[in-house]
């Protein structure tokens, strides 16, 4: 199968062009209204992004380019360079593969997080059913090796947290706000003001409701699920569950207590990621 490509020692999923769109990366513009979105994949990145994006735009309508979520690994660089702002730029990578101005400008950042239990799982399903671009024939207890191994898109979710906790630290002057998953499976309208408010949008209860309501995990999955046709499963979608805690329908005692031993070990080195059970 073709999981990975390897961009300097990173995993990256085998984007057309990756490498070269990677290597312009450090160099690309940004602008003083942009804001970017950052996660370990299947965290949500999708969700945050729309409702950041509705937030911005102060208009509760899902944006109309369903492959448009300016993902940078993705998307080549002239296209980034004519969205319109404000922009909610969005990446999977690492702070020395992005544009070095995020630091120079203090872009700010909204770190997207979720329990990695179940991001093993979603991720486990995203590789599975997008069989075309993947070529992954393994089962669910082979992805569940390759992740322990780091042999997966985007290496460990530890190490993914530890390296952010090391920027962080060093750049404390940075503006980034921590988001969970679970806190907004909670509390939607809550988190959305949250939000709001790190971003610097002035809005009413009303609206961060209605930006819920459009954000809602069925809704999303009516109006912008893509990709169908491609998927392992007829009708199967990127918005797959959307729920907390799906891990405990796969993960076997033995594969739990394998999961254990690597997260206390995690427990140990992190001070800020220390929030899941
Ligand atoms: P599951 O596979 O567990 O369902 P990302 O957007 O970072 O790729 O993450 C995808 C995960 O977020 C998937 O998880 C997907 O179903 C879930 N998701 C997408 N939109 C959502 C929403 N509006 N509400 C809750 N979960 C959502």
């Amino acid at each position: 199968h073709v999981l990975s490509y390897d961009y300097n020692g990173y995993l990256v999923p085998p984007f057309p062009n990756v490498d070269e769109r990677l290597d312009k990366l450090p160099n690309m513009s940004i602008r003083d209204d942009d804001i970017i979105l950052l996660s370990y994949m299947k965290s949500g990145c999708h969700w945050v992004w729309e409702i950041s994006n509705m937030l911005r735009r102060n208009c509760t309508e899902y944006e109309k380019n369903l492959k448009d979520i300016g993902m940078l690994e993705l998307t080549d660089q002239d296209v980034i360079d004519t969205q319109p702002s404000p922009r909610v730029l969005n990446s999977h990578m690492l702070l020395e593969h992005l544009p070095r101005e995020l630091l120079t400008k203090k872009t700010k950042i909204l770190f997207v997080m979720r329990n990695p239990r179940d991001i093993i799982v979603s991720s486990y399903h995203h590789i599975f059913q997008m069989q075309n671009f993947y070529k992954y024939d393994g089962n669910w207890n082979s992805y569940f090796d390759l992740y322990m191994k780091g042999q997966v898109n985007y290496g460990k979710w530890f190490d993914y947290m530890l390296e952010w906790e090391k920027v962080f630290k060093k750049y404390p002057e940075l503006p980034v706000l921590l988001i969970k998953y679970e806190d907004i499976k909670k509390d939607p309208v809550g988190k959305i003001a949250e939000l709001a408010e790190f971003i610097g949008v002035e809005k009413n209860e009303e609206f961060f409701k209605e930006v819920a309501d459009k954000c809602s995990f069925n809704k999303m999955k009516m109006h912008k699920s893509r990709g169908g046709d491609s998927f392992r499963t007829p009708g199967a979608s990127l918005y797959r569950k959307g729920v907390v805690g799906d891990w405990k329908n796969w993960f076997t005692v033995r594969q739990n207590e394998l999961f254990e031993e690597e997260y206390k070990k995690f427990k140990e080195k992190t001070e800020m990621f220390n929030i899941f059970d």
